[in-house]
């Protein structure tokens, strides 16, 4: 007997600047991932995602490879600078993806579209960029556009990817794109991408059709550890996010760890309630607990301006310990126990919000064999273990709509570049060659079964 319940989402996903390539092609702008990608020593052998995985030009095949490993939806993202370069409609960019968007419908496959997975258009981040409150306006309109358009044929709308990541790797620690340090200029960020996603998520629900679910992904950080370390942390890696999004508004005691880097004026009177627009599915990504000690500093020490170079705004005295391995390839602990600890804890939490697992998989050194396969049996065992873990949160109760796993195809990680291969089908990329792993038979199995 499966313990996932019928129409449970088995998927996949991707993310545009990951896998598209063409990024000069068909009127598309520049958006922050180029800038940061073709500026030296960001990325990894200075690798950038203008060819990528090629799958602008690859589309169709991808998709046949989707509906030959049996899934039910595909989770993707959209390229606002594809879609509005500078400001402006261009038709082509939102061609691309109204056909795949067909393709996937034909296939049998539900479209699972995010609207922002990172990639800000350069003219917005030269406006101020995250930080400054216009670009949440500038995001609804984008919203509302590509709504008007695809909205009678996606199922699920995802406003954001990993806002945490947007607002703390790119304006804090400056490992992501725009390459910022500066702890405030985070903090307004995350204010504003919250803004941007409740503005969007009330944009969308009026011009898509009704049956449409609305969402977002976060990657919730599953804290262990000391009890005050993992409060500050929690405060501001989640709930800066899930308290607005959930209705609860900004948590107390984030406004006190953050007080000597904010005074938080940037949220407005009748901010929290354009951020708790109703949302019919939280997306979680889980790659890895996290495990915080308290480095024994006395409290008076807690709330000081750190230098910018932790994304954990506030948590100067918070010490990321070392957890047993194994490990993959980027150096994260491999714990699938953390993923049902973490879905029963939002299941408890927020008992009426659904949950669908948006990300979950593992990076390993993989290599085409000279059978022409490759033998990812460490993936294999993560991607078991993850979904018994799912099963097991099911099981206790969790509401859960889906799995998808992280990711289609080996791509451009970010400041990692082609270094770290997380597909369930490999890519050469110098011929664009793709070979399913025998993780994707394994899932295709799975999904049958
Ligand atoms: C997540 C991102 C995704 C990918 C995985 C490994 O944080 O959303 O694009 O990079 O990590």
């Amino acid at each position: 007997m499966t313990p996932f319940p019928e129409g449970f989402l088995w998927g996949a996903a991707t993310a545009a600047y990951q896998i598209e390539g063409a990024a000069d092609e068909d009127g598309r702008a520049p958006s922050i991932w180029d800038t940061f990608s073709r500026t030296p020593g960001r990325t990894r052998d200075g690798d950038t995602g203008d060819v990528a995985t090629d799958h602008y030009h690859r589309w169709a095949e991808d998709v046949a490879s989707m509906a030959a490993l049996g899934l039910d939806a595909y989770r993707f993202s959209i390229s606002w600078s594809r879609v509005l370069p500078d400001g402006r409609p261009n038709r082509a960019g939102l061609d691309f993806y109204s056909r795949l968007v067909d393709a996937l419908l034909e296939a049998g496959i539900a479209p699972v579209a995010t609207l922002y997975h990172w990639d800000l258009p350069q003219d917005l981040e030269d406006a101020g960029g995250w930080p400054a409150r216009d670009t949440a306006f500038r995001f609804a309109e984008y919203a509302e556009h590509v709504g008007q358009v695809l909205g009678d044929r996606v199922h699920t709308w995802t406003t954001l990817n990993e806002p945490w990541c947007s607002a703390f790797l790119g304006y804090a620690s400056g490992v992501h794109a725009p390459g910022r340090a500066d702890a405030a200029a985070a903090l307004a960020a995350a204010h504003h991408l919250n803004l941007a996603h409740g503005m969007a998520n009330g944009a969308l629900r009026g011009v898509v059709a009704a049956s449409a679910r609305h969402s977002v992904t976060l990657n919730l950080h599953h804290l262990r550890g000391d009890a005050e370390a993992v409060r500050r942390v929690d405060a501001v890696a989640n709930r800066i996010f899930t308290g607005p999004m959930l209705g609860g508004g900004y948590p107390a005691d984030l406004l006190a760890d953050t007080a000597a880097v904010t005074d938080w004026s940037f949220v407005r009177g009748g901010d929290e309630t354009t951020i708790a627009a109703p949302l019919d599915v939280l997306g979680v990504n889980y790659y890895s607990p996290t495990l915080v000690r308290d480095d024994g500093a006395p409290a008076a020490a807690h709330g000081h301006a750190e230098g910018a170079a932790t994304p954990f705004v506030g948590c100067a005295d918070v010490v990321f310990a070392e957890q047993p391995g194994p490990y993959t390839e980027m150096g994260w602990p491999v714990d699938a126990t953390g993923l049902t600890e973490l879905l029963l804890l939002l299941h408890r939490e927020h008992p009426g919000v659904p949950l669908m697992i948006t990300e979950n998989g593992a990076a390993f050194a993989d290599e085409v064999a000279p059978d022409g396969r490759v033998h990812d049996e460490d993936r294999i065992a993560y991607l078991r273990d993850h979904l018994a873990a799912a099963a097991g949160a099911i099981a206790a109760g969790v509401d859960l709509r889906g799995y998808f796993a992280w990711s289609l195809l080996d791509n451009f990680e970010w400041s990692h570049g082609y270094s770290k291969r997380f597909g369930l089908i490999h890519v050469d990329y110098p011929t664009g060659r793709r070979t399913w792993k025998d993780s994707a038979s394994w899932y295709q199995e799975a999904i049958k079964g």
